[in-house]
């Protein structure tokens, strides 16, 4: 019952005052909200990281930052960042950090960004790349890491097909396309057998230093399930990085606009 419950607002339990109601009972509720979240998501090439960021933007509202997308996007406007890039994308070996590291450091100081916080795709990718950002206090709250055994990787690499109009992640088999969007579909440049070995070489030998940084944020995730099943352990881990970060901001955003925001315990 509400009436028997104590009432605290939130500026006396130390958090900011939202302007919005908030009823928050003894029991958590779900939370969909994620405040200003900071996620990296790791894994090899074709362990599905862009297929699930497209699935936590839609659930999660987290500004989506690809630095591989980015950087085909460099190469595509013909920049000098991108006639850097090209070279080493093509032969699937890191980009030097010179070109990738103030361009990482750059988006995340934007303000979309620290709006509605970060879900950063690929990046770091070497102890350099971490250190980097570590120098600047930028530090994630969850770090997801796909695993897939290497032997699965290549079929999905050379199955993949991207719609440019949609920006939709397709595979041959895993993942047919509708037939209204096969004439238009794309195959990316470095989608081959040879260059997916390569690519995945590149990961293998730099995942553990990354990992070093962040093991006690990380959560690995099982990327061999079918991709329904790998979005269902990847909001497992969400929520409950949400309801640690801020339980109290989190189930304030949901709730209608108000005078007060207020906890009833
Ligand atoms: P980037 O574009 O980041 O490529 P990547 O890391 O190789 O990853 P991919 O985009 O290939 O795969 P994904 O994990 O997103 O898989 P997807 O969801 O598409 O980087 C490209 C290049 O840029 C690098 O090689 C490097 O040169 C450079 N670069 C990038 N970041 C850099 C950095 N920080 N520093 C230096 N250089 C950098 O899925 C793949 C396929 O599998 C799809 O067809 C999909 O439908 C299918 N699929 C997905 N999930 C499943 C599932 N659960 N079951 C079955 N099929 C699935």
């Amino acid at each position: 019952m509400l009436a028997q419950q104590r009432v605290v607002t939130r500026r006396q339990q130390g958090g900011f005052h939202t302007g919005k109601a908030c009823v928050r009972p003894t029991r958590r509720t779900a939370i969909k909200t994620t405040a200003t979240l900071k996620v990296m998501i790791s894994g090899a090439p074709a362990a599905g990281k862009g297929t699930q960021c497209a699935k936590i933007i839609d659930k999660y509202n987290l500004v989506h930052i690809s630095v591989g997308d980015i950087l085909r996007d460099e190469v595509k406007n013909g920049t000098a960042a991108g006639k850097k890039a090209k070279d080493y994308m093509d032969r699937g070996v890191l980009v030097p950090d010179e070109v990738v590291v103030e361009m990482v450091k750059s988006r995340l100081a934007q303000d979309d960004v620290k709006k509605h916080g970060w879900l950063l795709d690929g990046y770091p990718r070497s102890a350099s790349q971490a250190e980097a950002i570590e120098k600047e206090g930028i530090r994630p709250d969850l770090f997801l890491l796909i695993q897939v055994p290497d032997e699965l990787l290549v079929e999905r690499v050379v199955g993949r097909r991207l719609d440019p109009v949609t920006g939709a992640i397709y595979h041959l088999k895993y993942n047919p396309p509708p037939p209204e969007v096969i004439g238009r579909l794309q195959q990316r440049s470095d989608d081959t057998e040879d260059k997916c070995r390569v690519r995945v070489a590149t990961h293998n030998a730099n995942v553990g230093a990354v990992v070093g940084y962040y093991k006690d944020v990380m959560k690995e995730i099982d990327g061999t399930k079918s991709m329904d099943a790998v979005f269902e352990d990847i909001s497992a881990a969400l929520d409950e990085t949400v309801t640690k970060k801020d339980p109290l901001e989190a189930y304030c955003k949901d709730q209608p606009a108000a005078d007060e925001c207020r906890v009833y315990e």
